[in-house]
């Protein structure tokens, strides 16, 4: 298994380019199963979940191409891919191919829209919490659709002539359900309003997507989306939107080892939440024509408390990265976790550097202090595997990051893109 060993106290400086979101590029992936025509997706990240969705699609019958050249004059760019699903030649997404990523469940919408029925395994993911699909089902029942839980799947059949919009209110803002009723929505019979939607900005992308393929959706990027049914959707293309999750994910990489770094790509208006706090901190952060500049330091920062929230609050996919940052940071900060019920487990892992933290439900308290000590670490989930590394590279001698898999399923050539400015950085490969 392959490992990611770091020696801390570089600083990093230069240019980093901003992949394609890796949560926006999977339901605009999704979102092809709704057309017989050719979707056109560019600046799609290479990641294992990318990867893994294009095996599930190609199990529903889509026809997945990298269009060569792609128009892209950067060769760091994302990939340009065509997508064509003429038929759908199954319904079914069997738990072999789904049950690493909570995504894929996802094409449950689509399928239920174009097929009138779907059988999909409930998901998997990281384990960062219990993460039902009670929205789900509720929202799609909604919509008319029969549904049964049957040996692990979910089955769900749409009423005779199709789904049939409705007025769905989302207990809270999930950012799948959203995706995923409004993508049913937009072959319904009739008007579906959904109420209390996600907003963030992949869900923008998305949406902006759908009316480019002939949906009628208004309130785009507000908490109320209005859907008009159409009978069916016709081939675009579209942009993946930057990661806004890497791009803050490498501000507070910034922040820690001091340094000055252009993130290429990286939309303000995406992160806002984020970079207010690390101004908070201390650190530098200017808006330039091509991106976001972050400079720093190195010297330690201010502590200052956060608490999560859904878009456009401070993101949950944030919260490890930051703690990291909170480890070094001159006096004691809390943060408190609002999105999932599990998703301190880092924290064990980061008290291996060193770092003073107590989390007690759903509050962590970090105390500064002045150093880290570098230490050999397990990765637990995704953007908490991302958080080691960032340690690592302020951390006193050599870490080595266990488990990489997850960090391989959200960030786009890491240990490439922190070497080139400056981190001494290596993959292990066993
Ligand atoms: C998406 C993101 C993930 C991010 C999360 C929150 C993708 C591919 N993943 O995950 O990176 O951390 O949003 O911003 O875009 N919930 C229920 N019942 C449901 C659905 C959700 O109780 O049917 C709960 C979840 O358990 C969780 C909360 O709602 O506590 C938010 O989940 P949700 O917004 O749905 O996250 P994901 O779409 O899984």
């Amino acid at each position: 298994m392959d490992s990611i060993s770091v020696t801390g106290g570089n600083q990093l400086n230069g240019v980093i380019p901003i992949s394609g979101a890796k949560n926006a590029a999977l339901p605009l992936m999704i979102a092809s199963l709704l057309t017989a025509e050719e979707l056109i997706l560019r600046n799609v990240p290479d990641l294992a979940d990318v990867r893994q969705l294009k095996k599930i699609l190609n199990n529903h019958g889509v026809k997945i191409e990298e269009v060569a050249g792609g128009g892209k004059s950067d060769p760091l760019a994302g990939a340009t891919l065509s997508f064509n699903t003429p038929k759908i030649t199954d319904t079914c997404a069997p738990y072999d191919l789904v049950s690493t990523m909570r995504a894929s469940f996802w094409v449950i919408g689509p399928l239920l829209a174009r097929e009138h029925e779907a059988r999909v395994s409930l998901p998997g993911g990281c384990a960062i919490g219990s993460r039902p699909v009670d929205y789900f089902i509720h929202g799609l029942e909604a919509l008319g659709a029969h549904i049964e839980i049957d040996e692990g799947y979910v089955v769900a059949k749409a009423p005779k002539g199709g789904l049939i919009g409705a007025m769905i209110r989302l207990p809270t803002p999930s950012v799948g359900a959203t995706h995923t009723i409004l993508m049913a929505a937009t072959l319904a019979k009739g008007t579906t309003t959904i109420l209390n939607a996600a907003m963030e900005p992949e869900i923008t992308n998305v949406a902006e997507c759908l009316v480019a393929m002939g949906a009628k959706i208004t309130g785009i990027g507000t908490r109320t989306l209005i859907i008009d049914g159409v009978a069916s959707l016709h081939g675009a293309s579209i942009d993946v939107v930057p990661d806004r999750i890497e791009a803050g994910t490498f501000a507070m990489a910034v922040a820690m080892t001091g340094g000055d770094v252009l993130l290429k790509g990286a939309q303000r208006q995406h992160l806002q939440a984020a970079l207010d706090i690390l101004q908070a901190n201390g650190v530098k952060i200017t808006e330039e024509a091509d991106g976001i500049r972050v400079q720093a330091s190195g010297d330690r920062l201010r502590a200052v408390d956060v608490e999560i929230d859904t878009f456009p609050g401070f993101p949950t996919d944030l919260q490890a990265q930051y703690m990291t940052l909170m480890t070094r940071a001159d006096g004691i900060a809390k943060i408190k976790e609002t999105i999932f019920e599990n998703r301190f487990m880092h924290v064990a892992e980061l008290a291996r550097f060193g770092a003073k933290i107590d989390s007690e439900g759903q509050v962590a308290t970090v105390t500064g202090i002045e150093k880290l000590k570098g230490a050999q670490v397990m990765a637990t989930d995704l953007r908490a595997s991302v958080s080691l590394v960032i340690a690592g590279l302020v951390a006193e001698g050599e870490t080595n990051v266990s488990r990489i898999y997850h960090l391989d399923r959200g960030f786009e050539r890491l240990e490439e893109k922190l070497g080139a400015c400056g981190a001494n950085i290596q993959r292990i490969t066993k």
